[in-house]
């Protein structure tokens, strides 16, 4: 269904305007705050597939002026602030030159919300979104510290079980969710990759 005249998305659409936000999927984010508080003040956030802005900007609020955020996208962001610095690139292009140049070797948390163009067609989809997630486990190895933790977006499929059991090696706590701001119908889950071993 396209989403122009969809009721779902015409009520977050709307609310994220109204609240000053450039993308609904902010309201993912903060249910996913409410309930796990993985943003913290003073944290180093790398923002991965961010454009318009929205989750960077959230993550901003909360960093506030002793933390950072780092936002990565093939596309422009709709945001700035004096806490957010905004890499346009691919992210499988990224080098840990583009992380020394800020003067950041490490973050605190790691966020994708990284989707592929869609086809429509499940099981492509759901392929191409296991690469970005593959994509954002790579960088959290050399970009992450040791407790730092990561929420990364990802179209269900049969991978699933075997992407969850590659995070499970890399950090003690692992959980699948749902947000509640999720279209009916939509695919789209989130890993919640907690405290780094
Ligand atoms: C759902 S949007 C992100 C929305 C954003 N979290 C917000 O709240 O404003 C997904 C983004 O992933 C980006 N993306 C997809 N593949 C990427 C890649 N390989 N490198 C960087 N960004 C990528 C897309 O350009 C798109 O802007």
């Amino acid at each position: 269904m396209s989403s122009k005249g969809n009721p779902w998305f015409d009520k977050w659409a709307k609310l994220a305007k109204e609240k000053g936000y450039p993308a609904r999927s902010v309201f993912k984010l903060m249910e996913i705050q409410k309930k796990y508080k993985l943003i913290r003040p003073g944290f180093r956030v790398l923002d991965l597939g961010a454009s318009p802005g929205s989750w960077s900007q959230y993550a901003c609020e909360i960093v506030g002026p002793l933390g950072k955020v780092v936002g990565v996208d093939l596309e422009p962001v709709k945001f700035s602030s004096k806490l957010f610095t905004f890499i346009q690139k691919d992210i499988f292009e990224l080098t840990m030159d583009d992380f020394r140049a800020l003067g950041i070797e490490e973050f605190d948390l790691i966020l994708s919300d990284m989707a592929p163009k869609t086809t429509g067609i499940e099981v492509t989809d759901h392929v191409r979104s296991v690469e970005l997630v593959h994509g954002a486990l790579e960088l959290s190895k050399t970009l992450l510290r040791k407790g730092g933790s990561m929420v990364v977006k990802i179209f269900d499929g049969s991978e699933l079980t075997r992407v969850r059991k590659e995070f499970e090696k890399i950090f003690k706590n692992v959980i699948i969710f749902r947000p509640s701001a999720t279209r009916k119908g939509s695919k789209e889950l989130f890993i919640l990759a907690i405290n780094k071993l």
